[in-house]
């Protein structure tokens, strides 16, 4: 102990002078390294944190272990990244600010490490993707590389070097909002989607060009959710941990991912983020895994509060002790401000610290971040307006639309049969409705609506008329829409809402299709999104079956990141479309999908209940007694799912004249499909 402080208390002087000889003697080294397009040499990327850790006084290592979200306090993040407090900042999109941030930790600080920047880039930076759950009912692991890919070039153009994604919870409650941010029910196909989005975010090794960390989160079990309630505890027992929620972790960590956070709730009553057993034994010593480990935001703090920690300083020793390398905080990290007094009191050891250092700065290192610590600003804007992304996002869009009833065979629509169609429902001409949860960088300017994409479909000779029909906001706020600056709703008078309603009908029967988009507002999904009900929110199945009266054909489009109640439409609507959140081009998107020009090429990747009286409703379970009434387990409902896991159909035909688009039968789905069939589904 008294030796390393020793070897900590090196002159100021000689500590810079040693610091400038050793960026001299191995920057040549690592020149180029990424940008060169060449896997990074180990042994040095080895050699080079064996330098950096070396000259970093204490207080510096546990610098590099504290990431700040940037909220707009400038002045205090500031004099944290000057002061060495911190290694990573999230949360900064702007590429002249990331420079300027850089500058300082690079220019201003003793030991110049640059920062590493973190942001959600779940579905898309700029060119927003189809949601995670979409991309999976694609069932096509290189439809989600591709969109991975994409996303991660133009998140890496403004200076982003590290994505909080992919998101790899197995959720099997619909009532749980985050069941839009993952891949599904299912062990193994969010596993193959796992590894795809792990080649999409990092290319072939870490540092490869125009890619990024990816960060599996959140590990793990926080998909079971009691009650489907976002952050409550979840009890796993062993055999489904290992067979159920573990799996896409381990696949992410096969495919060679660089970092993961820790979950926010409790597993089994030892919360995820002080949990050894999860953070130690089954990921580093089980799994071999060499990355780091960042906490969810604020939840080392959280230890306390879970009644786990006694204090923030136990709070910090014990996160720190099960695994978490480097902690995700608002204003001030646990680590910064006690871990030092907790090596000076024996609790924990520099050599610690320094393990807890050395994924981090080696990440940093394959990232290239030293020798290319800043964005050229140009080129970024270049980028983010890339025409090509914007392709790729539409086909995406395409390929994860499930085609969930088709009677009559009422789709695809002619364009000659129907001239004047009525568009009605809250989200149809909503950008940001359009694009999901977890999409902040876009330009709604250039999000295509339902609506647009119809009005760009079908042309100046066709009618189309519009109409919202129905208000639908939450009951309780949420905290992204202080982010997004939206105003709480005003809710519409009685008459008001008997005039929209009237309207919406009126114009539904003059017309001689009517397009029906409902669903949930983007702030209905996603984190602190569950819900207590599967119904359509709001008074949309009034208005649903309100247009269904006026006995015109219709179409009904699903936005939405779970399943929602439909056992009405799935009886009385002859076409529904689920096109999930599509994201920056869905709206020309669904045009395609519905006039035949593209194939809805999704299957379901959860089962679809009937009702939340189902819950949990999953595929893969135990028959046990009596499964030949597996489908009579109520008496008052059937038992199996409105939809099962898998389903999904296709248009039968395309309008003649026209190419037919191929319809895309993932290999993954092939696979499982022919197992499936081997096990008698
Ligand atoms: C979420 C994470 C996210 C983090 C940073 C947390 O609230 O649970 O998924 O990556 O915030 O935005």
């Amino acid at each position: 102990m008294r030796k390393k402080t020793r070897l900590i208390r090196t002159t100021a002087l000689a500590q810079r002078l040693f610091v400038c000889a050793v960026a001299v003697a191995i920057a040549p080294l690592a020149f180029g390294q990424s940008s060169s397009g060449s896997r990074p040499d180990e042994r040095v990327v080895r050699e080079r944190v064996d330098a950096l850790l070396k000259q970093m006084t204490l207080e510096e290592k546990i610098g590099q272990l504290s990431q700040l979200f940037d909220f707009g306090e400038v002045k205090k993040i500031d004099e944290a990244v000057v002061g060495g407090h911190v290694g990573s900042l999230l949360f900064v999109t702007d590429p002249a600010e990331i420079n300027r941030f850089q500058h300082l930790a690079v220019d201003k600080t003793r030991v110049h490490i640059p920062l590493i920047f973190g942001f959600d880039v779940i579905h898309g930076f700029r060119t927003i993707f189809p949601v995670p759950i979409a991309m999976a009912a694609s069932w096509d692991p290189a439809t989600v590389t591709t969109a991975q890919s994409i996303a991660a070039k133009e998140a890496r153009a403004v200076g982003i070097g590290w994505a909080f994604a992919p998101m790899l919870d197995i959720a099997r409650d619909p009532r749980w909002g985050r069941i839009v941010e993952g891949a599904g029910e299912d062990p193994y196909l969010g596993s193959a989607i796992a590894a795809a989005q792990v080649r999409g975010f990092q290319g072939d090794y870490i540092g490869s060009p125009d890619h990024i960390l990816a960060c599996m989160k959140h590990f793990a079990g926080y998909g079971a959710a009691e009650g489907g309630r976002d952050y409550d505890a979840s009890y796993i027992p062993a055999s489904q941990m290992y067979n159920v929620y573990l799996p896409p972790f381990h696949a992410a960590v096969k495919a060679g991912i660089g970092s993961a956070m820790s979950a926010y709730m409790d597993l089994n009553d030892v919360p995820a983020t002080g949990n050894h057993w999860l953070l130690h034994d089954v990921l580093r010593d089980q799994w071999n895994f060499t990355g780091f480990v960042v906490s969810d935001a604020n939840s080392v703090k959280s230890l306390e509060k879970h009644h786990y920690a006694k204090d923030l300083s136990d709070a910090a020793v014990r996160a720190f002790n099960a695994g978490v390398n480097m902690e995700m905080a608002i204003d001030f990290t646990a680590y910064s401000r006690n871990l030092a007094a907790a090596v000076q009191n024996g609790q924990i050891t520099v050599q610690q610290i320094e393990a807890a250092d050395r994924p981090i700065l080696e990440m940093k290192v394959r990232l290239g971040l030293f020798e290319h610590p800043y964005v050229d600003e140009a080129r970024s804007q270049r980028i983010l307006a890339s025409p090509e992304h914007r392709t790729a996002a539409r086909i995406a869009a395409e390929r994860s639309a499930v085609l969930l009833r088709n009677e009559g065979g009422l789709l695809p629509l002619k364009k000659s049969a129907y001239t004047n169609i009525a568009v009605i429902g809250p989200l149809a001409d909503s950008q940001l409705d359009t694009l999901g949860s977890w999409a902040f960088q876009q330009d709604l300017k250039e999000t295509v609506t339902i609506l647009s994409g119809l009005r760009d479909k079908l042309g100046p000779q066709a009618k189309l008329t519009y109409a919202s029909g129905v208000q639908i906001y939450r009951k309780f706020r949420s905290f992204f829409d202080d982010i997004f600056k939206l105003k709480p709703a005003v809710p519409w008078t009685a008459e008001q809402a008997k005039a929209e309603m009237s309207k919406a009908v009126n114009l539904a029967s003059s017309s001689d299709l009517t397009i029906l988009v409902l669903g949930e507002a983007q702030n209905m999904s996603g984190e602190a999104a569950s819900r207590e009900s599967l119904d359509l929110p709001g008074r949309q199945e009034q208005l649903l079956e309100a247009v269904a009266a006026t006995r015109k054909p219709i179409v009904l489009v699903l936005l939405n990141g779970r399943p929602l109640n439909i056992k009405w439409a799935a009886q009385h609507i002859p076409a529904i479309l689920e096109v999930w959140y599509p994201g920056t081009q869905g709206g020309n998107a669904v045009a395609n999908l519905l006039f035949g020009d593209a194939v809805p090429g999704g299957k379901l990747p959860i089962t679809w209940p009937r009702d939340v009286g189902q819950i949990p409703i999953n595929y893969a379970h135990n028959t046990t007694q009596s499964p030949e009434e597996q489908g009579k387990r109520y008496w008052d409902e059937e038992s199996t799912p409105l939809y099962p896991f898998g389903y999904g159909g296709k248009h039968r035909d395309v309008p003649s004249g026209r190419s037919r688009p191929a319809l895309r039968t993932s290999a993954v789905w092939q696979r499982f499909a022919s197992g499936a069939r081997a096990q008698g589904f």
